[in-house]
């Protein structure tokens, strides 16, 4: 695998190959990485004639600064296992590299859609993760983006971004990566205390439970149901539980209202914020 820390060493390697003809397949993460970054990182593979990984701990999308200085940082793990995955390149750039002084970042509007759920709670979270991947694809130019379905409001953002860029990369959002039990695999369970880890599938199989429970009672009824299921298990803090609208990502109030339904959560379990999604419903 070749390591690039520096943007021009980077960038002189990629127009190498695409003057060859070859396609770029990209996984920007933050480290810590786990088989729902690895699931990203082979499909890039599978997809393209080079699979690109950038790991950048993005100080700009952390609105609480004790979860930046908490962030895992698994350097040689992750080498190693990028390594195994066959991963063709690894971007390990520092922040000065990223944002150097002079850079420029456009606006973008997305409307409603940043403004609920993980915009509405962690203030300045996407205007850090729009200003990095803006930059980030400015640097890589890729073929094709992979972003995982654990983050569903980041991809959707970053969908509408591409389409307002005008580019030509096309986005490929994949499964969420489960463990055995249900939980969704985040570089942040690590930090879970044993307990908090025993009661965190909760999370998935209340999700899980929602579609049954909508053939019987309103969304609202369901949403409350949810929560207040959530709220009894021990150290868990619901901060959102939402039944949206997959395009807009606006709370519906009735089944029928939108072709395509996402429930989407985010919950405190002691001082760990874990957030998972669920598609109700997705007609073509
Ligand atoms: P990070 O949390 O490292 O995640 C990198 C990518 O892996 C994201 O697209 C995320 O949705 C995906 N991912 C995480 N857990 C997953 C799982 N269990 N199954 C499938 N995919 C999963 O998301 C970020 O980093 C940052 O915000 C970033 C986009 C890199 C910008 O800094």
């Amino acid at each position: 695998m070749l390591l690039f820390k520096k943007v021009d060493q980077l960038q002189a390697y990629l127009s190498k190959q695409r003057a060859k003809g070859l396609q770029i397949g990209y996984t920007p993460t933050m480290g810590a990485l786990h088989q729902g970054h690895a699931s990203l990182v082979e499909k890039a593979k599978a997809e393209n004639d080079i699979s690109v990984c950038s790991i950048f701990v993005n100080p700009t999308q952390f609105n609480d600064p004790a979860d930046l200085e908490k962030y895992p940082r698994t350097e040689a793990q992750d080498i190693d296992l990028l390594t195994q995955l066959g991963n063709d390149v690894l971007f390990y750039p520092s922040a000065e590299e990223v944002y150097p002084k002079d850079i420029v970042i456009p606006t973008f509007d997305f409307g409603p859609i940043d403004k609920v759920m993980e915009g509405f709670y962690r203030p300045g979270h996407f205007d850090g993760v729009v200003e990095v991947v803006y930059r980030l694809l400015d640097i890589t130019k890729p073929d094709r983006l992979y972003m995982g379905q654990k983050d569903f409001q980041q991809f959707t953002l970053i969908y509408h971004m591409i389409k307002q860029m005008n580019s030509k990369t096309e986005l490929v959002v994949c499964p969420i990566i489960r463990e055995e039990d249900g939980l969704a695999l985040s570089s942040r369970n690590v930090r879970l205390t044993a307990g908090n880890r025993a009661n965190a599938p909760i999370i998935s199989k209340t999700l899980s439970s929602l579609n049954d429970w909508l053939q019987k009672d309103t969304v609202r009824t369901v949403k409350e149901k949810a929560i207040a299921l959530l709220s009894e298990v021990p150290d868990f803090k619901p901060e959102y539980l939402d039944i949206v609208d997959g395009y807009t990502l606006q709370p519906i109030s009735d089944f029928e209202e939108s072709p395509y339904i996402v429930a989407c959560a985010a919950i405190w379990t002691g001082d760990i914020r874990l957030i998972d999604n669920i598609i109700l419903k997705k007609l073509e």
